[in-house]
């Protein structure tokens, strides 16, 4: 039998309360029978520093490694200023130089705002940044969970309301799913 795929999710914020991350945790137990999902915060990296890059701080270290040996990685972009946050970009900057942790990893992009377009600049900016030389990640082609109105999106148990809202994320899962077992033969 094959064994279970192992994604680390990166929240991309550093802030304690976020909606991206109820999404993250929220895939972690939908899927829970199909893949294992590591809700992963980078709330405790430092801003990125091109003096380091040669001696990375230890949660730098930590989470690259975790990347590392993950089968994938999930990113839970939130939408800051129509790109993404400036934590995220700081935690990519420091996988693009002080290890290269994505390198060829295939990566699923998700993300909700409060806005109607539901993350769609940030995503476009998130799959640039995920392209460029130093980080080289797969990102999964042809499929884009965006979560508008995301304050809205789940009840009090963190599950999404909406019906369609989890058929798309089903979707979008399954072939991230089929992509991962592309990419491994
Ligand atoms: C600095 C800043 C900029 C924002 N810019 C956008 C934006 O461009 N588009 C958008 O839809 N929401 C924007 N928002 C609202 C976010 O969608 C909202 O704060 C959302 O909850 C962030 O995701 P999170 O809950 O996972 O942290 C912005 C929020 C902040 C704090």
């Amino acid at each position: 039998m094959n064994k279970k795929l192992h994604f680390v999710a990166l929240v991309g914020t550093n802030a304690n309360f976020s909606f991206n991350r109820i999404l993250l945790q929220y895939m972690k137990k939908h899927y829970a029978d199909h893949c294992d999902i590591d809700v992963t915060e980078i709330a405790d990296l430092p801003l990125f520093n091109e003096n380091l890059v040669k001696t990375p701080p230890k949660p730098v270290i930590e989470i690259g490694e975790k990347i590392a040996n993950s089968d994938g990685i999930i990113i839970g972009t939130p939408e800051y200023d129509h790109a993404v946050p400036a934590a995220l970009k700081s935690c990519l900057e420091w996988m693009s130089s002080a290890m290269h942790a994505f390198r060829d990893k295939p990566v699923m992009i998700v993300g909700g705002s409060y806005g109607l377009q539901g993350t769609v600049r940030a995503q476009i900016n998130l799959r640039d940044i995920l392209d460029s030389p130093g980080v080289q990640a797969k990102v999964l082609p042809g499929h884009e969970f965006m979560l508008p109105h995301a304050n809205q999106a789940f009840d009090k148990d963190g599950n999404l309301i909406n019906k369609k809202t989890v058929q798309f994320l089903d979707e979008c899962m399954k072939a991230y799913m089929e992509f991962v077992h592309a990419l491994r033969v």
